[in-house]
């Protein structure tokens, strides 16, 4: 299985339109190189592609910066004679976030890719950010269910199984159900024929006994890097929320995601939905630093991997 960072930034991106912060200042187009300093490079919104075969691909959610993630990644066109056509073979979303989903509308012309997520997330896709009804005005989609803890088969190779990770429902979400434990998911995909797996998990409240079976025994893990502190948006005076508020633990500290996941034997750890703050992002940093040396990568988009 072939694996692709197409976008390792949270929300926003990396640099953020409207972000004064210092990693969005230094990722500014021709900042970097007029110092000279190249020390924070611009990263695309938060999605992955993953291939068991190489031609065919799946996207792991889909962000509003997949027109550019695709000129990066041709592959992604595809090959083929017909009029109309990509490489892409479905796309699976772990949440119902704005970041996770608007490059499904951008996916509007014309080739029905599958869609797939937990029923709860496509309630909220239908009702609260309607981008399936919108959607299947174009094209009717279909959409397959993934049911927490039930394998499903993607393709002959590729095969996915969603878990719980947080219960958490996007802002624009003005209900509460009782049940929210298909509100943000990880997803586990193995290949077949390699015999690889990996596990995608962007919004990690905590460490759960669901995500320790999870990653059990995986070759590559890519983690939710969002935040490097609890009040690093507070702080900074760009937010009233912590990143706990945000369904986000922070690497850093005793008991951040640094400690645990450094810990685990998977041969490719990395954090990926990197928020545009988080100090670790900036290569001449201690913080930067001090990730790299404890095994872990922090993801870059176009970072490819082999399980
Ligand atoms: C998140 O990851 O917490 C969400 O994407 C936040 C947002 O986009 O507002
Ligand atoms: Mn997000
Ligand atoms: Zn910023």
């Amino acid at each position: 299985m072939r694996i692709r960072i197409l976008g390792a930034a949270a929300g926003g991106g990396l640099p953020q339109w409207n972000c004064r912060c210092p990693n969005c200042l230094l990722a500014r187009p021709g900042v970097s190189a007029r110092s000279g300093a190249g020390s924070v490079s611009p990263r695309t919104q938060s999605s992955l592609a993953v291939s068991g075969d190489g031609a065919s691909w799946f996207l792991l959610n889909v962000s509003p910066d997949i027109r550019q993630q695709f000129a990066a990644f041709p592959a992604l066109y595809g090959a083929g004679d017909s009029p109309r056509g990509s490489a892409i073979a479905g796309c699976l979303l772990t949440d119902a976030e704005i970041d996770h989903t608007t490059g499904l509308l951008l996916l509007r012309e014309g080739t029905a890719i599958p869609i797939y997520s937990t029923a709860l997330v496509r309630d909220w896709l239908d009702r609260y950010y309607p981008i399936l009804p919108i959607l299947s005005s174009f094209v009717p989609r279909t959409w397959h269910a993934l049911t927490l803890g039930q394998p499903t088969a993607l393709d002959a190779r590729l095969e996915v199984t969603a878990f719980p990770l947080d219960a958490h429902p996007p802002r624009f979400v003005t209900e509460t159900p009782n049940d929210l434990a298909e509100s943000v998911v990880g997803l586990i995909i193995r290949d077949q024929q390699s015999g690889g797996t990996m596990v995608y998990a962007p919004g990690v409240a905590k460490v759960t006994p669901a995500l320790e079976s999870a990653v059990a025994g995986a070759d590559a893990i890519f983690l939710d890097g969002t935040f490097w502190t609890e009040d690093e948006m507070i702080r900074r005076g760009l937010s009233d929320r912590y990143a706990a508020d945000m369904g986000h633990m922070p690497v850093s500290g005793e008991s951040g995601s640094l400690a645990w996941f450094s810990g685990l034997g998977a041969a490719h750890k990395v954090y990926v939905h990197i928020n545009n703050t988080n100090p670790m992002l900036d290569t001449s940093r201690a913080e930067y630093a001090e990730v790299t040396r404890k095994g872990v990568r922090i993801g870059e988009d176009g970072d490819e991997f082999e399980v």
